[in-house]
């Protein structure tokens, strides 16, 4: 490749960077979602629609003209096909890539900075752009939650089983509680209970609970998984792409509160990114992002864990589970039947027996 071949190069990938970055500000200023809605609007009526400034409005249509988000006619601007995807509620929305591209960036002057001290000030750094955090959530939803819905779900019988005794599924690190509504959606009979260190989050889960009618079997609190104290024992705990943000801190005394709170015959269900065992798999095109996430979380305290980590941690907790790689190896499921309801405690305990049984049973399936 020639040196004016390189620059083309970079010069479409940093106009592809440009275009996210015009998107996210159409997606969370509900830019997109209007314009649908109107039809068609000048800058000026789009503005007053939502509530915005109109010399930013006009600034961001012509942006959006530019990158071909829109089309317009004289003064009048409508949505292009990429602008219908950007929406929020279109089906299979683009709107994760704006947010996350935006969320990157955020990240990476983060790390910038902080690589030359070495602080990791913590999962406060997600809150630090008023205009993310509340996109967190339904980007992570919009990412993951038809995975979970047509593959994970159907493969993991423990579901059923928790569900068919009425139990409680405790979704610890909860983000906006888009899988226990998943969950309570196609179970009719268990109850669920999410935690996440974030109020915002906590709120927008009940919020989007309620709105569909599951607020009466769905609860949602406020609460750090290191200081957490159950009401009662739970039939299933889950961690959802959330083992990582609290490994570090404690991984023996974490798996053994795991155990330790759960009744007799539950389960804990662990999906987690997998960290591939080969750097040469760093490059393949579906890892890359998770080779700059591993980056931007040791901002938050964070690292990525490869399977057989998972594996040894339910193995030290007295849980042995299997953990079975998804997504083309990039999500690892455990499955652990966790047993004890005597054992039930808040404090660390790492010595208790039980019998145990595997109970999770999941395919190998190559999603992107
Ligand atoms: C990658 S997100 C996953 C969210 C959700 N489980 C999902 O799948 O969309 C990780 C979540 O863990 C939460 N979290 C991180 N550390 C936590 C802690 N110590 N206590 C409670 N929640 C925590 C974060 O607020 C964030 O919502």
């Amino acid at each position: 490749m020639n040196d004016h071949d390189l620059k083309a190069g970079f010069r479409r990938h940093a106009q592809a960077a440009l275009s996210l970055n015009v998107a996210y500000i159409g997606v969370v200023n509900g830019l997109f979602s209007r314009l649908h809605e109107l039809g068609g609007a000048t800058p000026g009526a789009l503005a007053a629609a939502c509530a915005l400034d109109a010399a930013y409005t006009l600034r961001w249509c012509e942006a959006a003209f530019a990158f071909e988000y829109l089309d317009a006619d004289g003064e009048v601007f409508r949505l292009t096909p990429s602008g219908e995807a950007m929406r929020p509620e279109a089906p299979d929305s683009l709107m994760p890539m704006a947010v996350q591209s935006v969320l990157s960036a955020h990240m990476a002057e983060r790390a910038a900075g902080l690589m030359r001290t070495g602080e990791r000030p913590g999962e406060s750094v997600l809150a630090e752009r008023a205009t993310v955090l509340p996109w967190f959530g339904p980007m992570l939803e919009r990412n993951f939650a038809a995975l979970f819905e047509n593959t994970i779900c159907p493969s993991v019988p423990a579901f059923a089983a928790v569900d068919a005794r009425g139990g409680l599924a405790v979704d610890l690190g909860c983000g906006n509680g888009w899988y226990l509504r998943a969950l309570a959606r196609r179970f009719g009979r268990l109850r669920g209970l999410g935690v996440d260190g974030f109020a915002e989050n906590v709120e927008q889960a009940r919020r989007s609970a309620d709105g569909e009618g599951l607020g009466r079997r769905l609860q949602f609190r406020r609460g750090d998984v290191h200081e957490l104290t159950l009401e009662e024992p739970a039939d299933l705990i889950a961690m959802n792409r959330a083992l990582h943000h609290v490994w570090e801190k404690d991984p023996d005394a974490l798996f053994a509160w795991l155990r330790g709170n759960l009744k007799p015959g539950g389960y804990v269900v662990i999906w987690e990114p997998a960290w591939p065992r080969e750097r040469a798999a760093l490059r393949e095109p579906g890892r890359r992002a998770m080779a700059f996430q591993n980056l931007a979380e040791h901002v938050q305290g964070n690292h990525f864990l490869r399977p057989e980590e998972i594996v040894q941690a339910f193995g030290k907790a007295g849980m042995p589970a299997p953990v079975h790689l998804s997504a083309a190896a990039k999500a690892a499921v455990g499955v652990a039947p966790g047993g004890g309801g005597a054992n039930r405690c808040t404090q660390p305990q790492a010595n208790s027996s039980s019998s145990q049984r595997c109970a999770g049973s999941l395919n190998d399936s190559a999603t992107s």
